[in-house]
This record gives structure tokens, sequence and C-alpha cells, in this order.
């Protein structure tokens, strides 16, 4: 790319006035929020990078496709819309809408798992991801390359699968208990980060060798042939839907939270290749989970709002535009010496906190602490993506170490200027040079499960 940065590919049509708060009322809200973000409201909120889900704004043709909306109960035209485009972009036989991506993967997951003691295989589940494969009874295995976890030096594709680990852990637990290898395209959990054709294609190989089914968890499926394209040797001419189709051929199975790389504010799907056995017992199980297989819990608007989104994400502008500004934010930190994740990936700026706040141990949530601290500064809100999100063994009930603490400020598709970046980076460094004063956090209140949602903490005074 010649040119350093890209101004964006839309102009604003609405807005949606937000406020800055003082800090003294800042104390006091993420004080009554129990020190967890999640338990803020919006309104107290100035910039809110909590996540890239479901947050971006919507174009004037999707606003306009909402009115198109058929709101049959059975057989609906805008099912048969967003279908039409789903099988034009996977080439896959079969599609079915779920509410989210988890609504995907509750329908999805179980009914490959088929006996006690099976496992999943993928480079880095997401968190909802680990839960269903744990609720079907089965356990989430990652494998990915170990540079992922060198946050300062240079990959291209720290999402890659560790092939060698791959087929030792198939080896180990044995073929026939592998329920599925799940591709996590773009890697969320690790930063955003891509995953290669190459690399893929070799899971595939290996996937083929001993019969296992291959998932694509491919909510931000896009950013991650665009990065393919602009990193990969051999598909700088390709279009980002031919390399997709690449990506969904090395597949049988596609799910997906659409309220991502689907730029809607909700929806989810379930796409299928050629496996008419699974394609019923998904059909079957959506009914009393999500809805009728038309609808799958989404409203017509939905839909038609979808079929238009899901193309508009493959656009190389939008993308091009997208992915410079988390370069813009991630250069900002790193020319101030905050430690990121390296390069940065697709939707978010990752801020490596075992770096930032090394005096904090992982039992008392490291990014969890940064998080707070950014929001106290400037009214900006970012995830913690560590120990406290990782949760506990399911089997022990032990706190488990992840293998990064990380603060991820999650950019919304088309929805914050260049100068909102600006304020989140100058908030971030003044955390950074106060960073000795930060606090641990321990537990006021903490349920079962997925426990970062709802959790209340207490800073630990010393
Ligand atoms: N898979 C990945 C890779 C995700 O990032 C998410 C959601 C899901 C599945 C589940 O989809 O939310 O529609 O049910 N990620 C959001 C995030 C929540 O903030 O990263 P969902």
């Amino acid at each position: 790319m010649d040119k350093k940065y890209v101004a964006p590919p839309y102009r604003i049509k609405m807005v949606e006035p937000i406020k800055m708060t003082t800090k003294n009322e800042r104390i006091e809200l993420l004080k009554n929020a129990g020190y967890n973000p999640f338990s803020l409201r919006s309104e107290d909120v100035y910039i809110d990078l909590l996540t890239d889900s479901g947050t971006g704004a919507m174009s004037h043709f999707q606003w306009a496709a909402l009115m198109m909306g058929d709101e049959a109960y059975a057989g609906s035209r805008s099912f048969y819309k967003f279908e039409k485009v789903v099988k034009d972009i996977t080439g896959y036989d079969y599609v079915i809408p779920a509410h989210q991506g988890r609504g995907a993967e509750q329908v999805a997951l179980p009914q490959l798992v088929n006996k006690e003691g099976m496992f999943f295989i993928s480079n880095m589940h997401f968190d909802t991801t680990r839960a269903h494969v744990e609720l079907a009874g089965a356990r989430a295995l990652d494998c990915v390359i170990k540079e992922c976890f060198d946050t300062e030096n240079y990959h291209p594709f720290k999402g890659n699968f560790d092939l060698i680990e791959l087929d030792h852990i198939i080896n180990a637990k044995g073929k026939e208990n592998i329920a599925g290898i799940i591709f996590t395209i773009t890697n969320n959990s690790a930063g955003g980060q891509p995953v290669s054709m190459e690399n893929l294609r070799e899971v595939k190989k290996i996937a083929d060798k001993y019969g296992i089914t291959t998932l694509i968890d491919g909510a931000r499926y896009a950013e991650n042939a665009y990065f393919v394209k602009q990193r990969e040797k051999g598909y700088e001419n390709k279009t980002i839907k031919e390399i997709a189709r690449e990506v969904f051929d090395l597949a049988d199975i596609f799910l997906m939270s659409s309220k991502k790389d689907g730029l809607s504010n909700i929806g989810g799907l379930i796409a299928i290749k050629n496996d008419t056995d699974f394609y019923n017992k998904c059909r079957t199980y959506i009914v009393p989970m999500e809805g009728f297989p038309t609808y799958g819990g989404l409203t017509g608007r939905d839909m038609e709002a979808l079929s238009v989104g899901l193309l508009e994400a493959l656009e190389e502008d939008y993308l091009e535009h997208r992915l410079d500004q988390v370069r813009y934010l991630g250069d900002k930190l790193r020319d101030a010496g905050v430690p990121i994740q390296y390069p940065t990936g697709g939707h978010a700026v990752f801020v490596d906190c075992k770096k930032f706040a090394p005096h904090i141990p992982y039992y008392e949530f490291p990014a969890q602490s940064v998080s707070n601290a950014v929001y106290l500064e400037a009214g900006v809100r970012p995830v913690e993506i560590g120990s406290f999100l990782l949760g506990r063994d399911p089997d022990t009930g032990k706190n488990l170490e992840s293998p990064l603490e990380l603060m991820r400020l999650t950019i919304p598709r088309r929805t914050y200027t260049y100068k909102h970046l600006d304020v989140v980076a100058e908030a971030v460094i003044e955390v950074y040079k106060n960073r000795k004063s930060l606090v641990g956090l321990g537990f006021d209140y903490e349920p079962p499960v997925l426990r970062h949602f709802t959790a209340r903490l207490i800073p630990l005074t010393k």
C-alpha cells in the first residue's frame, strides 16, 4: 500500500450523540458496576470499545433493505434472499439462520458429539464456542503456534495452527474421539490474528488423513481474507470473495456470528457444504432452540440487512479502511512504548498487560485492572481478554492462567473517527505512564459460567 492512512470510504448521514462524564462521576459509576465495565450503562461510556459485535453502523442500503422484510413465520422471502447470498459466498448447499453466533454453536456443535470423552481442536476457541463445546459434553483444546504468545515480534499469521501439535493431539486422544477441527478466523482471542491459506490447507490435509470434520468459526472471515491478500504470496491479485471461497472449500461446516463481518446488529448462521444428514439434524434442533428453520431467531428485516451487509463486508475499500483504523491506533500506542500484540490484527488493538502491569499476578486480573483505569481516565470502555475471561478448569475448579493477559480496544465497524482513536490512544498512554499505581482485583461475586460478563470485583488495595 503506498498510502499511509486512508480516510473512511463513507460520509456520515446520521449521528448518535455521546457525552463525556467527569472523573468523579466515573469513579462512582465504576464502583457501582462492581469494577466490571460490562455492568456500566452505555450512556456512561464516552467511546465504547467493548466489542465490534453488533455495534457497527449500517449503510443506507441496509437501512433501505430493512423495509423489505417479510415477517412470515415460515418460508419468508427474506430468508430465501439471505440463503442465496450465503450460498453464493460459501458455495455450500445448506443455510440455516440463527439469532447470533452462539445460537449457531448451540445447535451445530452437539450434533458432532456422539459419545463421552470427545474433543474439539481449534487454533484458539472463542469463549462461547468453548462454553458450547463443554455444554455438549466435550472438551476444547487449542493448538495455535507459539509465535502467537510473543506479542513483541512480527509474524504475519499469528493465528496459525501448530501443525505438529495438531497431529500430536489427534494421536494422543485418538482420531475417533475428535468431534471436529475448528478454524477460528481470525483468531479473536489472541488479537484478531489471521490464519494463512497455506496453514489451513495443511490442517485440512491432516483432517482428511484421519477422517475428521472441519468447521469454520468465521465471525471475521472477510478480515482474514483481506490479510491473506495483503500478506500471503500468490493472493495479491485475487478478490476477497475468491480468497474466502478457497477457505470455504477447505471446510465442511461454517458457523458465523454475523454481528461482525455481516455488518449487522444481530444475526448468525450455520452453512453446511453437502452433508444432508448433518443438515437434517441441525434443522430439527434449530426449531426448539432458535426458531423455525427459515428464521432461526431473526426477523425478516434482520435477514434483509444481513443479505446486504455480508456483501458489503467483502468490499476491498471498506476492509482497507477498517484494518487501517486498527493499525492507526496500534501505531500510536506502539510509538509511545505501550506493549501491544504486534502486528495489529483485524478488529482491535490488544494491549499486552502482562508487560503493562507485571506486578499484578494473573489471578488478580492485570488486564481488567488496566481496562478499569482506561475507563476512569477518559470514559473509554475496553474489555479484558485474559485469565478473568478464561475462568476455571471445568474439572478441577481451579483458576486457569491465560497465556496472554490482554486488554482489547475493539473498534466497531464504520462507527468512530480517527479523532476518537486519538482520544483512546491518549488515555491508554496516560495510564501507561502511571502503571505502577495499578492494583489487582478480587471477587465480590463470581458466577459459575462465563463469569466475566456478570462478576463483581473489588480492588485489592495494599
Ligand atoms: N466466535 C467468535 C470468533 C467470536 O468472536 C464470537 C463473538 C462468537 C463466536 C460468538 O458470537 O456473540 O454472536 O454469539 N464475539 C464477540 C466479541 C462477543 O466481543 O468478540 P455471538
